[in-house]
């Protein structure tokens, strides 16, 4: 039942670390392109520090921006060097010449994240080439028609007949009942952008309950 922050954004970082409720991030290439242009590597160092900052065991995914396996491979060795982050996964979308950088990478004891995924089969591949992580995207592939909670749940037995310590990510999330719902399914985190997970901490009933409670104790105490 983890929580992710999915976000490149430093404020979005800072703010859910103050929180204590997520035990990861996970950024991709689109995440970051919406923060102010940077460096690569200068903001990615920035998300490290705020993440050394907490004092918490917290997962850093960052994805290559590569497109051939071996490209994919170099850019992964590149950012491990260059990012000595002790809790970095990298993420490399699933295919069939991928498999080949999941398992170069997995073989070099670097955290896999293998990414964009939308069927068992897809997280079942990445799992046995070595990857840490396996994420399916739930409202993507609702948007054809599919069934996440289906997919999520059938990879989720698989992974726990084969006692296999990949744990699902649950991404492509747009609202909190999304996040409920991959939870329920089997997902073993979630990872969900900042205004998502704000979200989930209110409700109508709760603020009337405190304002109730803090009314009633003013006119005991006073
Ligand atoms: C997770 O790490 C994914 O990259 C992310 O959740 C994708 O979300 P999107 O479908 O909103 O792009």
């Amino acid at each position: 039942m983890k929580l992710f922050l999915d976000s490149a954004n430093l404020q979005d970082v800072e703010e859910s670390l103050a929180r204590g409720f997520i035990s990861g991030v996970t950024t991709n290439p689109s995440l970051l392109s919406k923060e102010p242009k940077a460096n690569f590597f200068g903001h990615v160092d920035r998300i490290v520090e705020l993440l050394e900052a907490s004092g918490r065991p917290v997962s850093l995914s960052v994805e290559v921006f590569a497109s051939k396996p071996d490209e994919m491979i170099a850019q992964a060795l590149e950012i491990r060097e260059r990012i000595p982050y002790q809790h970095l996964a990298i993420k490399i979308p699933i295919g069939w010449g991928e498999l080949r950088a999941v398992d170069a990478l997995a073989r070099r004891g670097i955290a896999v994240n293998c990414t964009c995924m939308f069927t068992e089969e897809q997280a079942i591949l990445a799992a046995n080439a070595g990857a840490r992580y396996v994420s399916i995207f739930m409202c993507r592939l609702k948007d054809i028609g599919g069934d996440p909670a289906k997919v999520i749940a059938n990879t989720r037995q698989i992974l726990d007949r084969g006692r296999h310590s990949a744990e699902i990510i649950v991404g492509s999330i747009r609202s909190q009942s999304d996040i409920l719902e991959a939870h329920l399914a089997g997902g073993h985190i979630v990872t969900a952008g900042y205004k998502i997970l704000e979200g989930t901490a209110v409700h109508p009933q709760t603020d009337k309950s405190v304002q109730g409670f803090l009314k009633d104790f003013e006119a005991w105490i006073s």
